[in-house]
């Protein structure tokens, strides 16, 4: 199920797009209602998605913009188990949309969104974009979130020459892919080292249990640093269990780890898979805390687990309690738009996306793919939601991470502490 928040808040962008744009009912609405109604099959998924009357277009010209408007697109995962990841981002992409077409747009032309649903499958990812490069020759792509579906659909923005920024895939492979691939994220290398340093240091744990959806580049990538990093540090990995994203029953795999006796669970999965096994781990008498990263970020994981997650950890981008101005005022900017719903990290990594993007296109003086690629490799010193963000050689963030912990009734996500980038 969708959390009524975040499905509020989502519609909510897309029903305010309408109203601008004034455009097409019968083209937007199904969209927007089978995303918030249907939980997404993957067999069901086949070639809908991409199909052109499922995309939303956005343009806002409040402040009027005037000329052609300057197409950028959007793939994520708008319905499915990972659904949140999509509409969260989409939010945070919308709503930087709406703040520059309100202040004239870029190079003087309002920006328009095309968007599509990868349902969280790699082969509609790749479909998605394919639509976005060739059929709507989109200017630049922003998603996905999961790194296996950036991984699948990077090459064709690659070899179509169209720039594209992930903003919160983690993944080192998905930057590696070419030149015209960036992210404004940090990598998985660091975040293994700050979960890693988390438990060694502030949860003082000795020995690590591991469970890995071995079906995501992401879990099995982050669960790698993560115990190269706690070993590095002197700790022991008591034991490694696999499970493959989806699956319902992880008795097995739990009841290993309860007899192996670590101090904490390390678990770098999607928040659906985490809730069901926190519910799982806390009934087979495990009592220890568990430790994510950034998949965890979702206002589903309460939902799904309860107490349950009460009393575990995970590093992320951002927290929305960050004392922070510039953080503050996202929120503020994010709840007048969505129903005052909370941005997560992927609204605010999908805002400071797009932001970068749009100001790249300032800079590049043109919306052609290779100036626009260059604009964006020469971020510097970019102040997002998310932090300082400056591209380096290899078309990655360099920033810090926080920790925040599950904590209240219901569990909310907590500043805890933050990890500075290395
Ligand atoms: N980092 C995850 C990945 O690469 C995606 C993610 C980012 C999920 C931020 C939630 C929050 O697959």
């Amino acid at each position: 199920m969708l959390s009524a928040r975040m499905t509020l808040g989502w519609l909510a962008g897309g029903l305010l797009s309408l109203g601008l744009l004034g455009c097409d009912k019968k083209q937007a609405a199904p969209a927007a209602n089978t995303a918030a109604t249907t939980p997404a099959k993957p067999e069901a998924a086949k070639t809908e998605a991409a199909k052109p009357e499922s995309a939303k277009s956005e343009s806002a010209p409040a402040a009027a913009p005037s000329g052609k408007a300057i197409v950028i697109g959007h793939f994520g995962s708008l319905t499915g188990s990972e659904a949140t990841f999509g509409q969260s981002t989409s939010n945070g992409i919308r709503l930087a949309i709406k703040e520059v077409n309100a202040k004239g747009g870029v190079l003087g032309k309002p920006i328009e969104l095309k968007e599509y649903d990868t349902r969280g499958d790699a082969g509609e990812a790749k479909l998605a974009v394919e639509r976005l490069v060739k059929s709507d020759k989109v200017t630049a792509v922003l998603g996905e979130v999961a790194s296996k579906l950036s991984l699948a659909a990077g090459p064709v923005c690659q070899e179509a020459g169209v720039p594209m920024i992930t903003p919160s895939s983690t993944n080192p492979k998905v930057t590696e892919i070419g030149d015209y691939i960036f992210r404004v994220c940090f990598i998985d290398p660091f975040q293994g080292l700050a979960g890693a340093k988390f438990a060694r240091e502030n949860l003082k744990a000795g020995k690590a249990a591991v469970l890995v959806d071995q079906a995501q580049a992401y879990a099995v990538g982050l669960a790698e640093q993560f115990e190269l990093n706690f070993t590095r540090m002197g700790g022991t990995i008591a034991t490694k269990q696999n499970y493959t994203g989806g699956a319902q029953d992880f008795t097995s795999q739990l009841t290993s780890i309860r007899s192996a006796g670590a101090d904490v669970i390390y678990i770098p999965g999607y928040y659906t898979d985490v809730g069901n096994i926190a519910i799982q781990a806390r009934r087979l008498g495990i009592t220890k805390p568990m430790l994510g990263g950034d998949g965890w970020d979702s206002d589903q994981l309460a939902k799904i687990a309860g107490d349950a997650i009460e009393g575990s950890y995970y590093t992320n981008h951002y927290a929305p309690d960050q004392p922070d101005a510039r953080v503050q005022e996202f929120i503020k900017a994010y709840r007048a738009e969505f129903g005052g719903a909370t941005p997560d990290g992927l609204a605010a990594l999908g805002y400071d996306a797009a932001k970068i993007l749009f100001e790249s296109m300032e800079r590049a003086k043109s919306t052609d793919g290779k100036p626009v690629r260059d604009a964006i490799a020469a971020t510097k010193d970019f102040l997002g939601v998310t932090g300082k963000i400056t591209i380096d050689a290899n078309r990655n963030a360099t920033k810090s991470a926080v920790v925040v912990e599950m904590a209240g009734n219901p569990p909310m996500p907590t500043y805890v502490t933050t990890v500075e980038a290395q």
